[in-house]
């Protein structure tokens, strides 16, 4: 069979290498893919742009593609998988109307409440319908965000009901676009923040992995927010006790109620938690595709066929398979350039990408291209290298040898992904 795979992140080189690996596969196409893509055996990139709806359809169905699978949200929530529909073409994602949950934080707060399922207590506004009594009537910090796709910039922390109202006027004047049009201003929650990434066909849902991301840029979980800055898989924090709540608080109503509007879900879906001191599994945000970094050491622990487990999703038969795991930890460190997440520089050549392929681990391309046969840096975050171990420390260490091995100038990151699960482990005798 043949894949398609859209997008040009750390996560799509994962799932192309994934499908590239399963014995059905005779090629993955990755569009537009980057230098880590156009590496793999089986893989070509093809150069249409993720965001370029009637390219991809055209070029499914022109290379009588058997199974696409989009990476980011802005295809999804543009309504990429309705146009495949449309023309018969399986595509593995929700529709447009259910990647709102994304698309729209006003949407996904209204499904919220409505459907009962744990969230901060919130109002969305806009710049007409702006309360300002109703703002000095709240308790600081307050947490603004811009509705729409922000590329993960669109929240800000408020520490006082003035910074807040600064914030939600900031938005409503243009600050995030079209994005900020509507803004959601929420109730601080103190916690512990956890991943859980589920694959859903409509009615059904199967959990991957756990996984638990670092979001903001520097060591001690200090500095600006980022898309992601490292993760790991499993995530200690999301016990199996855990596990069944957030299946039965969370998932579970989100993905019947979704049913029950009339827009059944398929897909990947992310549910980005903070877990209250008390266990309750509060939904920080929905988001409609996989993570980013966290599909890297997830996709590295799956050992089960990702296209089989595609496939019954989009015949609605997850409840006939199962995913098996391998039981070492995952962790990865992503390698961003030098001002990320701000503007940085492009071009910059990647050294040691031979070394670091002779160890074990593997490093997966972002921000990467290739020219004249040397891989060139091309975005933010440009590389995630992902090491294997008995226990998250064990895994630290194979991550960041892979990650010391590699250098550009201005290269940074992080020196402490995993932490909290490293304390959490037992100490070694
Ligand atoms: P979001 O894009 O909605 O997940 O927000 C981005 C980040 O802001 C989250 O990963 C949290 O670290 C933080 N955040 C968002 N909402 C809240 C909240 N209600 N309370 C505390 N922190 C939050
Ligand atoms: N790592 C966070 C995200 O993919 O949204």
């Amino acid at each position: 069979m043949k894949v398609l795979i859209v997008g040009a992140g750390g996560r799509e080189h994962a799932l192309a290498w994934k499908c590239a690996a399963s014995p059905r596969v005779t090629s993955v196409l990755v569009a537009p893919g980057n230098a880590g893509t156009a590496a793999e055996a089986k893989v070509r990139n093809v150069n249409v742009a993720a965001e370029d709806v009637a390219g991809l359809v055209q070029l499914a169905a022109s290379e009588q593609v058997d199974l696409t699978i989009i990476g980011p949200e802005a295809p999804l929530v543009a309504g990429a998988v309705d146009a495949f529909a449309a023309r018969g073409l399986k595509c593995f994602g929700p529709s447009k109307a259910a990647a709102r949950l994304e698309g729209s934080k006003a949407f996904a707060k209204e499904f919220l409440r409505r459907h009962r399922i744990p969230t901060a207590s919130s109002a969305t506004f806009t710049r007409d319908s702006f309360d300002a009594a109703w703002l000095r009537s709240q308790r600081a910090p307050l947490v603004v965000k811009a509705s729409g796709l922000a590329a993960g910039k669109g929240v800000v922390i408020a520490p006082s009901i003035e910074e807040a109202r600064t914030a939600a006027q900031a938005m409503f004047a243009g600050q995030f676009g079209e994005a900020g049009r509507e803004v959601v201003i929420e109730e601080f929650l103190p916690g512990e923040e956890a991943s859980f990434i589920v694959m859903a066909d409509g009615t059904h849902s199967l959990p991957l992995a756990s996984s638990q991301d670092h979001k903001r840029r520097d060591d001690g979980d200090r500095g600006p927010n980022t898309g992601g800055m490292g993760a790991y898989s499993p995530a200690p924090v999301v016990t199996p006790a855990l596990h069944t709540r957030i299946m039965r608080e969370v998932i579970d109503p989100a993905i019947r109620g979704l049913a029950a509007d009339g827009m059944p879900y398929t897909g990947f879906l992310y549910a980005g938690l903070m877990i209250a001191a008390d266990g309750t599994p509060n939904v920080l945000e929905f988001n409609c595709r996989c993570g980013d970094p966290e599909a890297q050491p997830i996709l590295m622990r799956l050992q089960s066929d990702l296209t089989l487990l595609c496939e019954a999703a989009l015949r609605g038969a997850l409840d006939t398979v199962g995913a098996q795991w391998d039981p070492r930890a995952a962790l990865g460190v992503v390698l961003a350039a030098a001002g990320y997440p701000d503007k940085v520089g492009k071009g910059d050549v990647i050294e040691g990408l031979e070394r670091a392929a002779r160890l074990p681990g593997k490093i997966f391309h972002a921000g990467t291209r290739l020219e004249a046969g040397k891989a060139l840096t091309n975005g933010g975050r440009v590389l995630c290298a992902v090491g294997l171990g008995a226990s998250v420390a064990e895994a630290q260490r194979a991550a960041y040898a892979l990650a010391d091995t590699v250098h550009w100038t201005g290269v940074q990151y992080r020196r402490d992904i995993g932490y909290r699960a490293v304390q959490r482990e037992p100490p070694r005798s």
